[in-house]
Formats: structure tokens, C-alpha cells, sequence
């Protein structure tokens, strides 16, 4: 019997939401029971799933994940790690994050993780530790039917323009981005990164771009992944005043990342008007219940969050490489 034969028998599986992921359900086994090449074969097949009625537990979770990952990541280098927009480590493991502005309501649009860094975490996994009662769903979406969706004018301007991730990290700031007060380790942290660092010896305030396509390639299609959304309406958040009326704490008044077209130019308003309204449309919702486990391959799905209803809500995340082979996207 081959592998995808035997994972077929053994798991039933349902799509978490129209058109995207597979739900893997329990039914008496315990997470001990996948074993990690069982679960690459779904992957690689689904793309995204949802372990339901494994565990009850962060611990079940936090071994389970343990098992499939290799090198997992502290988000050194994360793109919002100011005041209450920033991750914090629980339960004593450092790698085990707060979601992004976890005491805030507001949605984030469709995005890959950390791609305003040259090597994005190929899984991305969600726990919910206390699922949200309405609204609130952690959100999905598919690269390669995100860029099918898109205007071909869209598609032409991202094939032939690149793009830029730029920082304007003030004195703290760049700091809390790069988890060290040392500028040379910093630089160092940047240079291996292809991060392009300037440093204002006046204002103490650090630069950083990062140049790249908007587009991946991944089992010969095109993706559109990349986190060109949510930072572009990020910037229209701190320019119409919303951030500094809903963000205290934070220590600039101007967003500290912004994203611009390769030449240094805004991005035209057509193609992001085309990027926003086709993300909404193909946006899948998580119908999250207690103890459910999210994997995500964060090189071909990307992810966000509705608006919450401001009630309670934890869901747990971890970056990190497979600990079973799964193919990058390039
Ligand atoms: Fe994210």
C-alpha cells in the first residue's frame, strides 16, 4: 500500500472552508498516532490542516508541534513588534507566540508570514488555546488561486515591477525588531538577511529594505504571497490618524514599515484597489473549536484574521521548517 494510499484509509478528511484545507478528525487516535510522514503527505496534498479532537491541551499542542518541526523561529526580524501590535513568548517556551495584536479587535487582510524577509517559515501553526465565540476567525487563502483571481493588468504590473519592504525603525524600535541592543549585531542579523541597513547616528533611527517579487513559484504555478496588503493598509492606518488614536505606546507617528514599488515609487492605486477587493473575495474562514491545531504550509497559503467582537480570544502560533520533506516555494 503506498503512503498517500494508507493516509487516505486512515483519515477522513472534510475542507475546513469552500475550496481550501482538509479537516483531519481524531476519532479515537491521539496526535501520537500521525506520524510526520503521514502528515507531509497531507500537506503537500491540502496545503493547510485542521487537527480536531487531538488534544484539549497548549502541551499537547506544544509536543505534537514540536515533533513536526525543525528550527523554529523567535520571530527575530518580525514586522510589528510594537507596542500592542507585538507577540509575546507563554507558557515559558520561546517559541510559542501570542498571535499578532491579540489584545486588539481589528481584522488583518491575507498575507504569507514574514515575507519582507528573504527566508519566509515554511509552517505556520495556529492553536486555539480559548477559540473566539462570534467573528474572530482566522482566515485563509490560496497563493495560486489569489494570482489566478487577479485583473491581468494586476498580474502583468507584479510580473514586470518588483517590490520593497521598508523600515524606518526608531531608537527602540529597531531594537525590539532585531532582539538586541548592539547595532553591530544587528547590521550582522541584517547583512545575512539581504536586508539593506542604514543607520542615522543623529536620530539613532535604523533603515531596512528588502527587495523581492510579490510573486512566488511553487509546483509550477504562480503565487501571489507576500504581505503587500496588510502593510499598505497598515500605512493608511497611521495616515488617517487611526493608529495613534487606537495603538498607545507606540513610538513613532509614522508607520515603521511601508511597502513601495522596486524604483522606490507607491505601488499604483488601481493594482491595490484589484489586490484588496480580490483578497476579500477569495478569503476562507477557520471555524475554530477548542483544541483545534492549524498547520499551515506558509509558502503556498496565506492567512489573516476577521474582525473580532472584542470578547475573549486565544489562539497560540508557531514559525518554523518541516521536520519532513515539503517543497519551498522559490
Ligand atoms: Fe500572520
Amino acid at each position: 500500500m503506498s503512503q498517500a494510499q494508507m493516509t487516505e484509509a486512515d483519515f477522513d478528511t472534510a475542507p475546513i472552508d469552500e475550496g481550501i484545507g482538509a479537516i483531519i478528525e481524531a476519532r479515537g487516535r491521539g496526535l501520537d498516532d500521525l506520524a510526520p510522514e503521514h502528515v507531509g503527505t497531507l500537506l503537500r496534498r491540502h496545503g493547510v490542516l485542521l487537527f480536531r479532537g487531538f488534544t484539549k491541551d497548549t502541551e499537547g499542542f506544544v509536543a505534537f508541534s514540536d515533533r513536526l518541526t525543525e528550527d523554529f523561529s523567535n520571530y527575530r526580524g518580525g514586522g510589528l513588534r510594537f507596542a500592542m501590535l507585538d507577540r509575546e513568548a507563554v507558557g515559558g517556551h520561546s517559541t510559542v507566540l501570542t498571535t499578532t495584536g491579540h489584545t486588539q479587535s481589528f481584522g488583518i487582510p491575507l498575507h504569507g508570514e514574514m515575507y519582507y524577509m528573504k527566508h519566509p517559515p515554511q509552517l505556520l501553526w495556529f492553536y486555539a488555546e480559548v477559540p473566539p465565540v462570534a467573528g474572530g476567525q482566522t482566515t485563509l487563502g490560496d497563493g495560486a488561486a489569489l494570482f489566478r483571481a487577479l485583473k491581468p493588468e494586476t498580474q502583468a504590473w507584479f510580473r514586470e515591477n518588483d517590490i520593497k519592504y521598508v523600515r524606518n525603525l526608531v531608537e527602540g524600535d529597531w531594537q525590539a525588531t532585531f532582539m538586541t541592543d548592539d547595532l553591530e549585531e544587528a547590521r550582522a542579523f541584517a547583512a545575512q538577511n539581504d536586508l539593506t541597513m542604514t543607520h542615522d547616528p543623529q536620530t539613532g533611527t535604523v533603515g531596512a529594505e528588502f527587495r523581492c517579487s510579490a510573486l512566488r513559484q511553487h509546483g509550477g504555478e504562480t503565487l501571489f504571497i507576500n504581505n503587500v496588503l496588510f502593510i499598505y493598509l497598515g500605512e493608511m492606518a497611521f495616515r488617517s490618524g487611526w493608529a495613534s488614536k487606537n495603538l498607545p505606546g507606540l513610538r513613532s507617528a509614522d508607520c515603521p514599515m511601508v511597502v513601495r514599488a522596486g524604483d522606490g515609487g507607491e505601488i499604483p492605486r488601481a493594482v491595490m484597489e484589484d489586490v484588496r477587493q480580490t483578497s476579500d473575495r477569495m478569503t476562507r474562514k477557520i471555524p475554530w473549536e477548542q483544541g483545534d491545531i492549524v498547520l499551515i504550509d506558509n509558502h503556498r497559503i496565506l492567512h489573516g484574521r476577521a474582525e473580532t467582537d472584542g470578547g475573549k480570544r486565544s489562539i497560540l502560533v508557531r514559525l518554523g521548517g518541516p521536520a519532513f520533506p515539503l517543497p519551498k516555494a522559490a
